[in-house]
């Protein structure tokens, strides 16, 4: 019997828990033709979103073309040119109108065109003499996307690795491209969201206000339960509402790690699910990750290592620099507080939720934290 609960990419509506509000809205803003940012805490469901999203409008809105591209991997604009050209050909197939003509433009980049021999995907190795004429390709590429006469939704997945590129302009050209495109849709994502952020509401960058922003916080406590409860019992199984409960506090329903925890606990087998397989589960995930921790644990400093346990003994904390929290952790000043949070948040463990009662801060990691917990 499979295992209903995702850890790893999304797979079908029936193992999405709702996200109805951010779905509807999303596919609303993509038939208005409003490019969108994604931004969420890491691990929230971002990715897994836009894949439910593409599925409803495949669904509900087939005369909409969608491409998907993550581009992680990419390292300079040519891999960028590389991994949207691939996403175009996956998404429009041999012997349709629109590709039979990609086909034709793709050649005309003089590419190596190969398959992968696993997949059976498209892989392109395009040689280019010079930086313009890697621009005009790039450009070339939106534009004929843009002139085909049908609405395509593409979305950029890990945007903050053009940050990355060698090329300091590809802010700048993507923007004028993107700017001229008509029946083109964006949905730009991504998972350090200070960097998404600065691309997107920072006046002096090329992107500013450029789009409208979809937040996602955590899936509701109700929906969640029920989704967790049917999944079970749809497989045989039963689990008491008890335990229903302490997956989703203890895991603060942080999507990635509530889901990871369903996982578990569904993997080991009991027909009858109370809390103490819960509470079993927790502590097989915890010592699953320790080598990881101890590995974070030789890349920080003392004082970063201390402040991270500091932090997960709160839980999470609302004021850093409040002498209670100071004093009782023997963090030392308010600048030092400040200085610790801020490169605990640029290695990715911490993360910080601005609220409007201030900055909340917590470890990324919900299994982390509880580890923490103990020291
Ligand atoms: N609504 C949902 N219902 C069930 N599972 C979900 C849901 N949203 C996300 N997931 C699962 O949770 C995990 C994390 O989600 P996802 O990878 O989409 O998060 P992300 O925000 O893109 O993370 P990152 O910041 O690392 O890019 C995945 O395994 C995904 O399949
Ligand atoms: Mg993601």
């Amino acid at each position: 019997m499979k295992n209903p609960f995702t850890i790893k990419a999304y797979e079908s509506r029936e193992l999405f828990c709702d996200r109805e509000d951010e779905l509807s809205l999303m596919l609303n803003n993509c038939l208005n033709h409003t490019d969108m940012t994604l931004i969420s805490q890491r691990r929230m469901g971002k990715t897994g979103l836009i894949l439910r999203l593409f599925d409803e409008i495949a669904d509900v809105h087939p005369e909409i073309h969608t491409i998907y591209l993550d581009i992680f991997s990419s390292r300079n604009i040519d891999d960028f040119i590389k991994l949207l050209a691939e996403a175009t050909m996956k998404s429009f197939k041999p012997k349709t109108s629109i590709g039979d003509k990609l086909m034709t433009f793709i050649k005309s980049m003089k590419p190596q065109l190969t398959f992968d021999n696993i997949t059976g995907e498209p892989q392109l190795q395009i040689a280019y003499q010079t930086v313009h004429e890697k621009e005009y390709t790039l450009r070339g590429l939106l534009e004929f996307l843009d002139e085909q006469g049908v609405h395509i939704v593409i979305a950029i997945d890990e945007f903050q690795q053009i940050r990355e590129y060698p090329e300091q302009n590809m802010e700048a050209l993507l923007r004028t491209y993107i700017q001229q495109t008509r029946n083109l849709t964006f949905i730009y994502c991504g998972s350090k969201k200070h960097l998404m952020a600065d691309i997107f509401t920072n006046e002096k960058k090329p992107f500013y206000s450029s789009t409208t922003f979809v937040s996602l916080g955590k899936i509701e406590a109700a929906p969640y339960s029920t989704f967790i409860r049917h999944l079970f019992q749809e497989n045989g199984r039963e689990i008491d509402d008890e335990a229903i409960q302490f997956i989703l506090e203890w895991t603060r329903r942080h999507t990635y790690y509530t889901q990871q925890l369903c996982h578990t606990v569904f993997a080991d087998g009991s027909q009858h699910i109370g809390i103490d397989e819960v509470k079993a589960a927790c502590k097989q995930l915890m010592q699953q990750g320790e080598a990881v921790y101890l590995q974070y644990r030789q890349m920080l400093t003392v004082k970063q290592w201390s402040y991270l346990i500091a932090i997960a003994k709160e839980g999470c904390v609302q004021q850093i620099t409040s002498a209670q929290f100071l004093g009782k952790h023997h963090i030392g000043t308010a600048s030092t507080s400040l200085r610790l949070a801020e490169a605990l948040c640029e290695k990715g463990l911490l993360n910080d939720e601005a609220t409007l009662d201030g900055t909340i801060y917590s470890i990324n990691d919900v299994f982390l934290s509880h580890w923490m917990e103990r020291l």
